[in-house]
């Protein structure tokens, strides 16, 4: 089906994925916890802090629910397909909680948010509702349900960062590591749930971050990945020092922790991204080269209606100006198909889009309504589904052919490659990423390298979403 070729690009591999145990000590952890999570990058870090959270109080993380005494889904709600993906999963853990009754079954994350107390309603089995910012309260409410009431906290705050806590890093490749910088958004994309289920944008204090990175690249990491719905908007002012941080300045701080620790940053809101940000990335050759710019729609009408906040021009300008300053620069998008009104023409625009930007990536999505946001309340969700799904085909073919030429085009070329792991494929072969995170797979040869190396790889040959090259020196 056509939503499911479309989640999988989106959603990657790690989906719903089971974390490793990383501390399996009963002398120090009593129980034991089993966590999934779904959405975002910022809900798999937030994972993270749940995990320092619940090692705090007792708990282990395991990767087999059956054993595990706590089993909690971080869940997502962008999508209505993504909540019914948790539903599902629901069901499969009643049969585990069948055999095991003192298994406690908590939701957090966004469906939390959104759903509230009525998840409980809803889904019998759940004894715990636990929302994006209230992860600090989790001791509380495990004791709670632990005494057979159900738990519930979704209060949002305009504060709460979890900038003193340090993430537990979870199924970690011990090379590349997601850094929350922000939390929350404030703009009111239409379409979007996320303003609702996370609540008011904030910025994490500065210096806790360059802290977190550094600490990470003393252990032995090589690249941080800084997160935000909005990254451009990061803003945090240093009393102390009397310093206001810019996205730009708090990029080249964490560049200047190593030029050997790579940054990368996701997502960047098209209105927003400035050129002192720009110039920044071009300055530090460890800032990748790469901009993930969701379009959401190549009509100026459309983007109007989703309040976007810019035209299909000044995307398309933000686009040249990136190409200037940085020809060698990687673009990816997120593209809606199918939103309310959205006629063929500007469809087509969508389509033009695409074939100006020179997209190397792109997640791409039918339109889905969410409870509550501007859309659902003021439009009508009027495209019918077979026209939304034969437009987003079309998307996804035009996509697979700019990816094509886009990885067609680098053969030849010469790039400086971080060794992530083994190749999916074989464990001759190594895999690891350029600065325009293109995916480079080459084989280990007689050459003594690690993961975590730094290693020249000249390309000879591509599919659509990988390089195949040799090592040169
Ligand atoms: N903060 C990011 C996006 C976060 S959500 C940004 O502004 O770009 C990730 C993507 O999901 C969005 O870019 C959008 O393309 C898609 N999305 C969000 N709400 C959606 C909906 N109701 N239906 C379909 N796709 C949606
Ligand atoms: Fe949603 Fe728009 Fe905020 Fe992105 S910028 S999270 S799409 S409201
Ligand atoms: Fe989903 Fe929430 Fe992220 S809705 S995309 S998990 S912010």
């Amino acid at each position: 089906m056509l939503d499911y070729v479309s989640e999988k690009v989106q959603d990657e591999s790690r989906q719903g994925e089971a974390f490793a145990p990383f501390a399996n000590d009963p002398q120090v952890y009593k129980k034991k916890f089993y966590i999934e999570s779904y959405g975002c990058q910022m809900n798999f870090a937030d994972s993270e802090i749940v995990a320092a959270i619940l090692n705090e109080t007792g708990f282990g993380a395991t990767r087999n629910a059956e054993e595990a005494d706590l089993v909690l889904l971080n869940t997502c709600s962008i999508r209505e397909k993504a909540e019914q993906t948790v539903r599902n999963r629901l069901t499969t853990f009643k049969q585990i909680k069948d055999a095991r009754p003192g298994m406690l079954i908590g939701v957090l994350g966004c469906m939390a948010e959104r759903l509230k107390s009525k998840f409980l309603e809803e889904e019998k089995l759940v004894d715990m509702v636990v929302g994006p910012d209230a992860y600090r309260t989790l001791p509380g409410l495990i004791e709670e349900a632990e005494t057979g009431q159900k738990a519930v906290n979704v209060l949002l705050s305009r504060e709460e960062t979890y900038a003193d806590i340090s993430p537990v890093r979870l199924d970690s490749n011990g090379v590349t590591a997601f850094v929350s910088i922000m939390r929350g958004c404030n703009n009111m994309c239409a379409f979007c749930v996320v303003p609702f289920t996370r609540g008011r944008e904030r910025s994490r204090d500065a210096e806790s971050i360059v802290r977190e990175c550094t600490d990470l690249f003393n252990n032995g990491y090589k690249e941080v990945t800084l997160l935000g719905q909005n990254v451009d908007s990061y803003y945090f002012v240093d009393e102390a020092n009397d310093e206001t941080i810019t996205f730009a300045k708090l990029l080249e701080k964490v560049a200047l922790i190593s030029p050997l620790l790579r940054v990368r940053f996701s997502t960047s809101h098209p209105k927003d991204i400035t050129d002192d940000v720009l110039y920044t990335m071009a300055k530090y050759e460890n800032i990748c080269k790469y901009i993930h710019l969701p379009v959401q729609s190549g009509s100026t009408r459309i983007l109007q209606l989703m309040n976007r906040t810019y035209t299909r021009e000044w995307y398309m300008a933000k686009v040249d100006r990136i190409r200037e300053i940085m020809p060698d620069c990687g673009i990816s998008s997120d593209i809606i198909a199918g939103f309310c009104t959205e006629t063929e023409e500007d469809h087509a625009d969508t389509l033009g889009m695409m074939d100006y930007a020179k997209y190397d990536m792109s997640y791409m999505f039918f339109y889905s309504e969410r409870p509550g946001t501007l859309a659902a309340r003021r439009y009508k969700d009027d495209v019918p589904e077979a026209v939304k799904k034969r437009r987003l085909q079309e998307i996804v073919e035009k996509q697979n052919k700019l990816s094509q030429e886009s990885y067609r085009k680098d053969v030849g070329n010469t790039y400086k490659v971080l060794i992530e792991g083994n190749s999916k494929k074989s464990d001759k072969d190594w895999m690891g990423r350029n600065s325009q995170n293109k995916v480079v797979v080459f084989p280990k040869g007689d050459h003594q390298l690690n993961k975590g190396d730094y290693v020249m790889v000249t390309v000879h040959s591509s599919t659509q979403a990988t390089l195949l090259g040799t090592i040169t020196n």
